[in-house]
């Protein structure tokens, strides 16, 4: 079967199976901190998932949130990247606002990518080359914005922490306003749909960012790190997804006089990238 159709197909079943599931009570554990949440459903969507794919393309590799092949060193082959649950703690607090994230790339190439916000029933999907679509419907490209007349998406956790608040504000205070949605993909998507202007965060994994980054870029948006470097799907990293006009004010107008200070957080957080 092809690729891309598989992976739509296969989203979808993983995304009915956690609807089916909703209301089911949760078993929920800390990962790196007590804020840091992992539920049986997030390990048994995975699990799922990477079955299902290695059952049908037994020589694809796939790196998971929450263990498969984490720590691959190399994209050669065909890899897909895999967020089972992307918002996890609205899934346990709100039972909606999160997606199961999957982007598959082939030697190191974006291929194609779908985000399903399941709740929502909502199918974000593209082939690299083509259109990227909401469920059948083919998102428009975006439309250029300034700054004062945006909306920034930006978790306020990052705004109230010493050195990045500084590097923040100004530009959550010279835009219309700010939101937060507590689910990277979406935010990724709501970029790509034109609801929200930027996106702007200090630290998402590759499952994070690999399927939204597919999505934007189809839609002419831009996806970089904030030192405006390309994003190594293998590596953590800073996001900054805009429409163009928005990604370069944001850029020349703001970040690039923090880039000392971003370098630094860059060089101590990140191994690459
Ligand atoms: C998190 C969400 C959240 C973002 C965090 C991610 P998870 O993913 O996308 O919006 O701010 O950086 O880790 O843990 O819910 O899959
Ligand atoms: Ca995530
Ligand atoms: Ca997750």
């Amino acid at each position: 079967m092809d690729e891309y159709l598989f992976l739509l197909n296969i989203i979808k079943e993983a995304g009915h199976k956690i609807r089916q599931d909703i209301n089911k009570p949760l078993n929920i554990n800390a990962k790196s901190n007590p804020n840091d949440l992992v539920t049986n459903m997030d390990k048994s969507t995975e699990l799922f998932l990477t079955e299902n794919i290695l059952r049908q393309y037994p020589d694809h590799k796939i790196i998971g949130e929450e263990g498969q092949g984490k720590y691959l060193s190399s994209l050669d082959g065909t890899v897909w990247i895999i967020d089972p649950i992307d918002g996890t703690l609205n899934f346990i607090h709100q039972k909606s606002n999160f997606a199961i994230s999957i982007g598959i790339f082939k030697d190191g190439h974006p291929y194609a990518g779908a985000i399903y916000d399941v709740m929502n029933n909502n199918l974000y999907h593209v082939k690299v080359g083509e259109e990227a679509y909401i469920n059948e419907t083919m998102i428009p490209p975006l439309n250029d914005t300034q700054l004062s007349e945006s909306i920034i998406s930006c978790n306020p956790n990052w705004l109230v922490k010493p050195v990045i608040k500084e590097i923040y504000q100004d530009i959550i205070l010279d835009s219309r306003s700010a939101r937060s949605y507590g689910s990277a993909a979406l935010d990724f998507m709501y970029v790509a749909l034109g609801k929200t202007d930027a996106y702007l965060t200090l630290r998402l994994h590759p499952w994070d960012y690999a399927a939204g980054l597919m999505i934007v870029e189809a839609v002419g948006g831009i996806v970089t790190n904030q030192l405006n470097e390309s994003l190594n799907p293998l590596y953590a990293n800073s996001i900054l997804v805009a429409n163009k006009a928005l990604h370069h004010e944001i850029i020349t107008k703001y970040l690039n006089k923090h880039q000392d200070t971003l370098q630094k957080i860059h060089t101590e957080r990140f191994s690459k990238g």
